[in-house]
């Protein structure tokens, strides 16, 4: 294959790799535009309203464990076709619901697919990248996540007149139907294809995805290398402490993700941009595509500098305009938005702290979950951090409203404030830096006893 072939290929397996983060984002982003027609259609009380919100979460628990059982026994490639075709399942089920019951049904199946989807998508990328770009070809998951997400948006605003619910359902059945035939071609993962001792198949995968001959020879022994390890999954997490360091941390990271708040602000936006003088339901959600416009946008500059600046100035750095902008929002609602001025400034902080969000924990998270775990034991560490991440996001969303009307907004924010500023604290203390160096050699690090902050130094140092 010439050169530019070989780009052209690499490009697209890329593209379909991350396009699962999109039917992700669309997923989560749709429900807050559809669910008051559904609240009128069905005539459900607010618990049942809850459900609707919520199943998508205990779904995707379910997805990321089910994933990866299903991608270390049929492949990362059968794993994104199992999700795409949930995808379309799922939509088409919530579109057609006759009554509430098979709604949540439908969002269950479509939390399944988010699930299998977030595991296996970023697995898939970190193996068939090179290491030299790993950082922002992951990071364009958490981009086709956003994506998703302001489409969501969009499409819940061109909608929203007509009140048309179940097509803010069924629209991302196109997509997921896209998907499915996409992965159809895509190539297999060379280490699971090693993994089962398909070394020829591995190899040839590796020559189509690597620029020259020697980056693929010297890939394919680093796999070889790691494969020797004889236990795997779960008994090598008991037999090993280093493997079980790994796993917390992974843990870790996503727990981390969550608690920024991220979520929060996300699904406060509307409010905010209501105390802010936004009043009229157009400009909410004009206001809410803002928010997703400025989520893209920030990961780009992830995208763009994950492989030169490096993971952890990266997550420090967004952790800190994190801390700083949920500490400023406090603020404003503790002395209140009286002025228009200081209205105005709290929808700047809000945009300032999506960008610190975008830039840094967004991507990042899912970038070094996928790049810690040792090969032999990968399906298990990165369930382990998927299912973590999906949990949390749920503790968050019942937390978040307790906790607003039992200590109000302003101490709400400061909390999220602290955990934030804990975040700067556990990344230089326990994050590594995995910038340019190969999965093996952080594997290598690792087993040799190394602390988690130095996994990405020189094998001898
Ligand atoms: C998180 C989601 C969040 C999204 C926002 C993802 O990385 O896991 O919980 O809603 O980013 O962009």
């Amino acid at each position: 294959m010439t050169q530019k072939k070989n780009m052209i290929f690499v490009i697209f397996v890329t593209f379909t790799g991350a396009l699962a983060g999109l039917l992700f984002g669309l997923d989560i982003g749709s429900v807050s535009g559809a669910l008051p027609f559904v609240v009128q259609e069905f005539a459900i009380d607010p618990a049942a309203e809850g459900w609707v919100v919520s199943v998508l979460m205990v779904g995707a628990a379910v997805g990321a464990v089910g994933g990866s059982w299903f991608s270390k026994a049929f492949g990362r490639k059968a794993g994104l076709l199992m999700a795409a075709a949930l995808f379309v399942w799922g939509s088409v089920l919530a579109a057609w619901a006759p009554l509430a019951g098979w709604l949540i049904a439908g969002r269950f199946v479509l939390g399944l697919a988010v699930g299998v989807a977030s595991f296996t998508a970023p697995l898939y990328l970190s193996e068939i990248s090179p290491v030299r770009f790993r950082g922002g070809i992951i990071s364009l998951y958490q981009l086709m996540i956003t994506i998703g997400i302001l489409a969501a948006y969009l499409i819940d605003t061109a909608l929203s007149s007509s009140g048309a619910w179940r097509w803010m359902f069924g629209i991302p059945a196109i997509p997921s139907a896209m998907l499915l035939a996409a992965v159809l071609f895509l190539p297999r993962s060379p280490r699971w294809l090693a993994m089962r001792n398909r070394t020829d198949e591995a190899r040839a995968v590796l020559a189509r995805l690597r620029e020259t001959p020697g980056e693929a020879q010297q890939e394919m022994d680093e796999i070889q290398e790691s494969l020797a390890v004889k236990q795997e999954g779960w008994k090598l997490f008991r037999a090993s402490p280093n493997v079980r360091r790994v796993v917390g941390l992974g843990m870790l990271l996503q727990i981390m993700q969550q608690f920024t708040g991220i979520n929060v602000i996300l699904y406060y936006a509307p409010k905010i941009f209501q105390e802010a003088g936004y009043a009229g339901i157009q400009q909410q959600m004009w206001g809410t595509v803002i928010v997703g416009l400025i989520n893209v946008l920030a990961t780009f500059i992830a995208i763009g500098l994950v492989d030169r600046w490096g993971r952890r100035p990266m997550l420090t750095l967004g952790y800190t305009v994190m801390a700083l902008s949920m500490g400023l929002l406090g603020l404003l609602f503790h002395l209140g938005t009286a002025t228009p001025g200081a209205r105005l400034f709290s929808v700047m902080v809000l945009l300032v702290f999506i960008i610190g969000f975008a830039m840094s924990s967004g991507p990042l998270v899912w970038v070094l979950c996928s790049e810690i775990q040792p090969l032999k034991s990968r399906e298990f560490g990165i369930m382990c951090s998927t299912t973590t991440n999906w949990l949390a996001n749920a503790c968050i969303g019942y937390i978040f409203p307790v906790l607003l009307q039992w200590q109000g907004a302003a101490t709400t924010f400061w909390l999220f404030a602290t955990f934030n500023a804990l975040f700067i604290w556990l990344t230089v203390r326990l994050t590594p830096e995995t910038k340019g160096v190969s999965l093996e050699h952080l594997e290598h690090n690792l087993m040799a006893g190394k602390a988690l902050r130095h996994l990405g130094r020189p094998v001898d140092a």
